[in-house]
């Protein structure tokens, strides 16, 4: 799993920093090529020469040192790596990494890269229990970057408590998964739709609903990531594509159809998180519909349900569907799982507070056929996602591993 991997392994100042010698080195013998950073702090607890001998590579420490290469050191270090771990992360580090700021080796390669990053917190239980790392770490899970630990036990300061940094043999653990999902979905081709559907109304006006798209933005990222070839067929919304991910921009119901239906014989999975209107103005209004005083009442005539439609002619695709619902959540969800015909139905309560639309987190419970059900507490859309991705992988039936 680890043979030819670059890995930075990323060590700050913490009592804990002694544990980065194993990491460094279970990494070493499992074949990954492993850099080292280490702030300054750090190398008052573990020196370099330590982690230079154990990673058979020179260690990062300070931004103006003599360069160890020609090249732009933190620059090229942040490209050539498939993932970076710190361990221990301290409270500072976190902080840092939450606000993009970059003022030492370390930092300043955080920000560079575009790799894949997991930290292993390590700190004082009131330090990791205090909000402003608490809200540091929501936001960094937030933006993907995937936690590891900490544990409970006795802490250097001699209390016992949550803010012991993982074992070495977790984090590898997590590493491995991670790079086994990566290749899981290789060789499957997918596609998400997202946001919601605008429906003109006239040339300055259209009937909209309150996606912001992040779920189904969320759920291409990770498919992407787990080596899926994903295209992302997106009603307006103002987010980035995730990277690698074909994006497919339309604006109302009709042309989410004809986008969807158009691709559905080459795709092995379709994911339909998009809030899609269930109705269009009859007429669309060449010119902008003025006010006399009076009422006015529109002419609304059903859209297709893409979703019922991929249901009815569907061979060998997986088929997932959305059901966002403001009461009778679970018998609503059940009577959409089985008139669409879908393999796995996400269902979300769109009334909860942090659920549903414009929400960075959801509260969702996925439904399947044969009649089990999964409650999940309330996460990150990427860690749906994540979970989301761990069903589709096993109802394609290839590597476990995902998730
Ligand atoms: O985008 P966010 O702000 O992150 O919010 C996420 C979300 C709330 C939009 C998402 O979690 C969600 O619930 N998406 C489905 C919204 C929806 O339209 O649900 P529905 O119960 O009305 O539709 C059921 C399913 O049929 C959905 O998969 C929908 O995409 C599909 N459908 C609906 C109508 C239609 N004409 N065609 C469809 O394909």
């Amino acid at each position: 799993m680890f043979s030819g991997r670059k890995i930075l392994v990323g060590v700050t100042g913490g009592i804990a920093a002694y544990k980065a010698a194993e990491v460094v080195s279970r990494l070493r013998k499992l074949n990954a090529e492993v850099h080292v950073a280490m702030t300054k702090s750090a190398t008052e607890f573990i020196t370099p020469l330590t982690l230079r001998s154990l990673s058979a590579n020179p260690v990062y420490v300070d931004m103006f040192e003599e360069p160890k290469h020609w090249n732009v050191e933190h620059i090229a270090l942040a490209q050539h790596i498939d993932a970076v771990i710190i361990a221990p992360a301290t409270a500072n580090i976190l902080a840092k990494m939450t606000i993009g700021l970059a003022d030492d080796f370390l930092s300043t390669v955080l920000l560079a890269t575009r790799a894949p990053i997991f930290v292993a917190p390590a700190m004082n239980e009131a330090m990791y229990l205090h909000p402003a790392t608490q809200a540091n770490l929501t936001q960094l899970r937030e933006r993907g970057i995937k936690l590891i630990g900490p544990s409970t036990g006795f802490q250097a300061c001699g209390t016992e408590g949550v803010g012991r940094m993982s074992e070495a043999a977790e984090i590898l653990e997590t590493l491995s998964l991670f790079f086994s999902r990566v290749e899981g979905l290789k060789g499957k081709k997918v596609l998400v739709t997202a946001g919601g559907t605008q429906e003109p109304l006239d040339p300055v006006r259209y009937l909209g609903n309150r996606s912001s798209g992040r779920m189904g933005y969320a759920i291409a990222q990770v498919l992407q990531e787990a080596g899926a070839e994903t295209i992302l067929v997106s009603a307006p919304a103002d987010l980035p594509t995730p990277q690698g991910v074909t994006r497919i921009a339309v604006q109302t119901a009709l042309e989410m159809y004809d986008a969807v239906l158009e691709r559905f014989s080459e795709v092995d999975v379709v994911i339909k998180a998009a809030a899609v209107a269930d109705y269009r103005p009859a007429v669309l209004a060449e010119q902008k519909i003025k006010k006399d005083g009076t009422n006015l009442t529109l002419e609304l005539v059903p859209n297709p349900d893409i979703l019922a439609e991929l249901g009815r002619q569907k061979t060998s695709q997986i088929l997932i569907g959305f059901a966002a619902e403001t009461e009778n959540l679970m018998a609503n969800a059940q009577g959409k799982m089985l008139r669409k015909n879908v393999n796995l139905l996400v269902a979300n309560d769109v009334t909860k507070q942090g659920a549903g639309f414009g929400s960075p987190t959801n509260i969702v419970s996925f439904l399947f056929p044969d009649g089990r059900r999964i409650d999940f507490p309330q996460m990150s859309k990427l860690e749906v996602a994540r979970n989301l991705v761990h069903e589709i992988a096993n109802l394609l039936g290839v590597n476990k591993g995902v998730n």
